[in-house]
Formats: structure tokens, sequence, C-alpha cells
């Protein structure tokens, strides 16, 4: 008997979920509709933010947070190598460039201390800001980090893609959530289908900072502004009358360089349904995260494991193993598909171009030698842990 396909990664769509978005598809709105500001404002109290802004994808919301922040040519921006490459590209769409930083190589997250280094060889000025990645679902200690931004005067734009319902305990012993905007000056969030919320595409800004919110809505639409108390223009103009003392009803104006990346109201609807089941998706991948890790520790073929830590998310669950490719064509053919999570970025033919280079961030490239993120995702059975378990054993026997 052929085994069935198990994926490394994949949604979870319930009636519920084909119930909400066939109500807004036969509500008057497919794009911008009530769902959205409801899903925005959803999505920030589960995070602990003031203020959410949905968009376009997790990619497009990172371009808006770095057109938010006025990246502009020359601008240097700090991130990990170990993370998708839309991280770093949302500097270059700006003009600025790219300095990755090394990872720790036991939580595979950017180096803090290495940061400091980085930072303390050049005069303060030389950088703009830090994109830390919340990588797998841990969440990076933004408290720690934002010390050290505030010393150097930069902003920080966390990528919490893989993370919502993570969080870190601060120095006070409070929680912070992934996302919750309290030290980064902005958050993003992607809803692609292996995300914990899946919209199709789709992604979220979030802060606490009125003055980016009001331009990330502004960018997310063009540039264009319809708050009669922000226009440029006189009313004269806008009405083509003399003497008029409001704007018409039509009046908008484009004030700045824009996009459309506009979210749906389908896909918020989508996305308030599985925000609902967000706790209970977070509850089991932990206790997929459990298995796991009590099945693989001690066997002599592990080299590191993401373990059990309080705060994961568990987007992925990776392990560092001797021959890896080995284990990964073995799973393949025993229809257990899992993925390698990341080729460092600074080797991408593209970061090449700039002068990466192999030994540049030796923490990343061994961690690459090594890693395959394995099955993690709310819907997999326990019969298809134990499979997954088992055949990663036997591999090595
Ligand atoms: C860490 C990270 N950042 C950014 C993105 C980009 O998100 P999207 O695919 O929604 O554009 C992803 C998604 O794959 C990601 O994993």
């Amino acid at each position: 008997m052929i085994n069935s396909p198990i994926p490394y990664g994949r949604q979870n769509i319930t009636q519920e979920d084909i119930d909400s978005v066939v109500d807004a598809l036969k509500s008057d709105y497919l794009t911008q509709g009530p769902k959205i500001n409801e899903f925005e404002s959803k999505f920030a109290q589960y995070v602990g933010s003031k203020y959410a802004v949905a968009v376009a994808n997790g990619t497009a919301a990172l371009h808006l947070c770095t057109m938010a922040l006025g990246v502009t040519e020359g601008d240097k921006v700090i991130t990990t190598p170990i993370t998708f490459a839309a991280t770093a590209n949302c500097v270059k769409y700006c003009g600025g460039d790219v300095i990755f930083s090394d990872i720790d190589p036991k939580t595979y997250l950017i180096d803090i201390p290495k940061i400091q280094q980085l930072l303390s060889k050049s005069p303060k000025g030389t950088f703009s800001g830090i994109i830390p990645v919340e990588f797998a679902g841990l969440a990076t200690n933004l408290e720690e980090l934002r010390e050290i931004a505030n010393e150097y005067n930069l902003w920080i734009i966390e990528d919490a893609c893989h993370a919502p319902g993570g969080y870190f305990v601060d120095s006070k012993g409070n929680t912070q959530n992934c996302g919750n905007a309290n030290f980064a000056d902005l958050a993003i969030f992607s809803f692609h289908p292996v995300k914990h919320i899946a919209t199709g595409e789709g992604g979220m800004i979030t802060t606490n900072d009125k003055k980016l919110y009001n331009k990330l809505l502004e960018l997310r639409t063009h540039g264009i502004t319809k708050n009669p108390s922000n226009f440029i223009n006189s009313i004269n103009f806008a009405s083509a009358e003399e003497g008029e003392s409001n704007y018409p009803g039509w009046y908008m104006e484009m004030q700045i360089l824009g996009f459309n990346y506009r979210f749906t109201d389908f896909q918020a609807a989508l996305g308030i349904s599985q925000l609902n089941r967000a706790e209970a998706g977070l509850i089991r991948r932990k206790q997929i995260a459990e298995k796991y890790k009590n099945a693989f520790t001690n066997k002599q073929f592990i080299i590191n494991q993401s373990g059990v830590v309080n705060g994961h998310a568990y987007h992925l669950y990776v392990l560092e193993v001797k021959d890896r490719l080995g284990l990964y064509n073995y799973l393949k053919q025993n229809n257990i598909y899992c993925q390698i999570h990341y080729l460092p970025c600074h080797l991408m033919p593209y970061y090449r171009n700039f002068g990466w280079k192999e030994g540049d961030m030796p923490n990343a490239e061994l961690y690459y030698k090594n890693c395959i993120s394995i099955p993690m995702f709310p819907g997999i059975s326990d019969d298809d842990i134990e499979r997954v378990i088992s055949e990663i054993c036997k591999f090595y026997e």
C-alpha cells in the first residue's frame, strides 16, 4: 500500500471558513469592505497592537514598511541571512543596502551581540534600521534589541511572518507578543497558505505609531488621501467653482507615490474565521513539537532541533541532522515532503552580486548544511506524526 503524501505545511480550511467567504461574496463588497476593518481590529487585538493594516501579502507589507520609514538610496539595514528573501528585498526596493549579520547557532535567530559588534565598529549614523525575523516561530528578544536600536538611533521592523501567537518574556516578567509593536516600530505578518492564518495571499502590518499608521494607509492605496484636512489643492480648484467652502464629495488627492497593495473583503472574511482558531492551532503545533522533541532527543543523528521552548509559535520544526540530503531524498521517496528553510540569503546569486560570499556568515552556512524542516501543521494526524518519526529513525538505522 502506498502511504498518502505528507507535506511540511498545509492550510486548514473548515466549513466555517467556507461559509464566511461565501457570505462575503454575497455582500456588496469584493475589495475594500467592512470585513477588512473587522479583520484589522481583531488581528490588532490578537497581537496586542494599537493599529493593523491589511495588505496584499507579506512582501507588500515589508515594502510599505521600508517606504513608510523613508528608506532611501544608500541606507544600510541589518538583517539575518536565515530568512525568506523578501525580508532583505524590501530594503533593495527602496534603494538601500542590505547588511547581513550572522545567526546564533542555538536559536537560528539573528545574534544580538553580533549586531552590537557590527554597530560598534562603525560611526553612529552608519546604519538606519534592523529587521529581525522570528524564524520558525521563535520570538526575538526585542526589548534587548530596542536598547541597542535606541543607542544607535535605528528603527526596527519585526518580521513576524512565522510567529503569530509567539511571545517572549521581558525583563519585568511581562509577556510580549510577537507583533505587539511595543519595541518594534512596525511588525509584519504573512497569510500565505503554510502560515498559521491562511487567506491565500495576504499580509498585515501592526504598529502603535499613529503617524506611521496613517502613512501606511496612504501608501497602500496609491498614495491617495481622502481626508479634507490634508488636501493640498484649493477648494476652488477642486470644485471648479468660485466661493465654495467645502471640497466636493468626489474629491481625493494623490500626494505621494504609493501602490495598490490592498487586501480584499472575502480574504478578510477568511482571515477572521481562521483567526478564531488561531489559539487551537497554536496548541496543536506545540503538541506536535513535544512529540518530535521526545522522539529525537538523544538520537545520535541529531545535531540540534527546534525543541520545546516557551513562546515558540512553531511555524516550522527544524532538525539539524547528519546526511541531510540522504534523509530528504529518503523521506521524499516515502511520500514525506520536507523543506529546507533557508538557503542563506546572502548566498542567493542576487545578493552575491553585492559582494557577499561563502564564509561571510559561518553559523548560517553551517546551519544550511544540516537543516531540514519536517512536517508541522495543525491538521497532521497523530498517525502521520508517528510515520514521520519512524521513517526518520529508520533512515538512520
Ligand atoms: C520570514 C518571511 N518574511 C516574508 C515573507 C513574505 O510573505 P509573502 O509570501 O506573504 O509575500 C515570508 C513568506 O513566505 C516569510 O516567511
